[in-house]
């Protein structure tokens, strides 16, 4: 078993950010909304807790309250924000309504005399002082035995704690990028406060995993989706490192699929890492559904239903299995306290194969249901998948189902195909790919404009390039790329594409404009 934070949910915006950078110092950690009950929190065992910020005010009727088994248990503490001001109210301080809210960045002070684990002399808080604030209320008063180890202009009590105790409330966000000392505010709580053994690492994951699976599965045999994404790829490695050839693969090459994707997965999952994959070239059922279909929604349902016939009678050939993996990851299954989301339980049904399990009387395993996204790519490295498949951008279930926008057929997606390949080629040159653009990728339009191309008029279709960046995909901006690189591509396309004589760059943002044109 690992050291473990609990990490207390108030419906700030970023507390899964907090989860995230503890995770980062090797210390593992779970989210609970506020309101989970104790034994379910305390089954974790923590060694600490830490309390996230939240929206609401701590005199607001209604608004959420310190559990008392936190601080029953003699555990450390870290308040965040909303969560100071609780730990703050509990103990006998006092906060009051700011006159004004501070929002954005601070100049932290911090206080001479003060030394603790949290903050230390050699703090990097010390050097790089600047914090993200957002808040209305503030700590005014601390409770006793406290100490203020940090103030801003704004706020008097900008950081405090109680060392004998193990007590501390920050009132900026450690946990967001604009607060850069933060991750070390946080590592620091983890492992000098708290005492963790910082043994969060993939290797172990993957150890405790493994051990699971097999516990789990006994001598059955499980199936698995393969989609050519990280999720699946990562799931479908760990649970081959379980049950070896007790797992089987299913990947349907649905014909919507980038160029040389489907060839890719066949490589990486049955060539390099020897599993057992049922390949399944489904093209032509697909286009048959599709036809005639240009509607976005209609499109969606189409795929999606085919999808499932699909899996579902390659599955029934395989005969007896009991177990279907999935790739579900921490973020679909935490129970959020956000007041959009009150308690909301969240399940992403994996790559259409919703109603599936029921239907056939499959147990699920999820053995990446603790994972955020980047420790599953951390995972998959360890599992030895390739770079490409660990970096694979986004790609929607539909497939390029959705990017030729019009009817599918196989001429168009061809024709995309190729587009997109330029593309990808091009910002992959050019060293664009993953960290400085997000997404990437052609749309083929159903309009035709006249060119001209040597002496000849010609009347071809439009291809538009759609690259973006973005953290979290909710939101995003188009990606500023040079114009030399726009004129490569736009050159290449034309001149390579077949049946295309027009280029477009997407310059729309996400809202108003989502980030796929379907
Ligand atoms: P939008 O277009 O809504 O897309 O801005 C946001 C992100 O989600 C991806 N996307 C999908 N992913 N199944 C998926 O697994 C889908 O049906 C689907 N539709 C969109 C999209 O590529 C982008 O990364």
């Amino acid at each position: 078993m690992h050291d473990a934070i609990a990490i207390l949910d108030f419906g700030s915006q970023t507390t899964q950010l907090i989860a995230r950078r503890i995770r980062e110092a090797h210390v593992y950690c779970e989210l609970f909304s506020w309101d989970t009950s104790p034994e379910r929190v305390l089954a974790l065992r923590p060694r600490g807790f830490v309390l996230s910020g939240g929206p609401a005010s701590v005199y607001e009727p209604g608004a959420p309250t310190l559990p008392p088994y936190v601080l029953r248990s003699g555990l450390p503490v870290l308040g965040i924000c909303y969560g100071m001001q609780l730990l703050a109210q509990a103990l006998g301080g006092r906060v009051a309504p700011a006159t004004r809210r501070e929002y954005g960045l601070a100049q932290l002070e911090l206080s001479d005399e003060i030394e603790s684990a949290l903050i230390s002399p050699l703090s990097p808080l010390r050097a790089r002082p600047q914090v993200w604030m957002s808040h209305a209320d503030r700590v005014e008063r601390i409770p006793s035995g406290f100490r203020v180890l940090a103030r801003t202009p704004n706020a008097p009590v900008a950081a405090m704690g109680d060392p004998a105790r193990r007590l501390y409330g920050v009132q900026f966000h450690p946990e967001v990028a604009h607060t850069p000392a933060g991750r070390e505010v946080l590592r620091r709580f983890a492992l000098e406060v708290c005492g963790c053994e910082p043994t969060w690492t993939p290797a172990a994951f993957i150890e405790q995993a493994v051990v699971q699976v097999r516990d789990r599965v006994g001598e059955g045999r499980v199936l698995c989706g393969l989609s050519g994404g990280v999720d699946s790829a990562v799931t479908a490695a760990l649970i081959h490192r379980a049950v070896a050839d007790r797992l089987t693969c299913i990947f349907v090459n649905t014909g919507m699929l980038r160029r040389g994707e489907p060839q890719q997965v066949v490589a990486t999952f049955r060539d390099r890492l020897g599993m057992e994959l049922v390949a399944v070239d489904a093209t032509e059922e697909f286009l048959s559904a599709l036809e005639g279909v240009t509607d976005p929604e209609e499109k969606r349902r189409a795929v999606g239903e085919r999808f499932i016939r699909v899996f579902e009678r390659e599955a029934k050939r395989l005969g007896q299995v009991g177990f279907l993996a999935q790739g579900t990851l921490y973020p679909d299954v935490i129970e959020s306290a956000a007041p959009d989301r009150p308690g909301a339980r969240r399940i992403k049904t994996h790559h259409n194969v919703g109603g599936l399990p029921e239907r056939m009387r499959l147990q699920l395993v999820e053995p990446l249901r603790y994972l955020f996204k980047d420790e599953a790519r951390a995972v998959g490295e360890a599992l030895g998948l390739p770079e490409e498949v660990i970096w694979r951008q986004p790609f929607p279930g539909p497939g390029l189902a959705v990017r030729v926008v019009g009817e599918v057929t196989w001429e168009r997606l061809e024709r995309l195909r190729a587009a997109d390949a330029i593309l990808l080629g091009e910002l992959g040159r050019a060293g664009l790919l993953r960290e400085a653009t997000q997404q990437a990728f052609a749309i083929l339009l159903p309009v035709r404009s006249v060119g001209v191309m040597g002496d000849d008029r010609t009347y071809e279709e439009v291809v538009v390039l759609r690259v973006v960046t973005t953290e979290d995909f909710m939101t995003a901006d188009w990606a500023r790329l040079s114009p030399d690189l726009l004129a490569r591509v736009s050159n290449r396309v034309v001149n390579e594409v077949e049946g295309v004589n027009r280029v477009l760059y997407d310059i729309t943002s996400k809202p108003p404009a989502t980030i796929e044109w379907e």
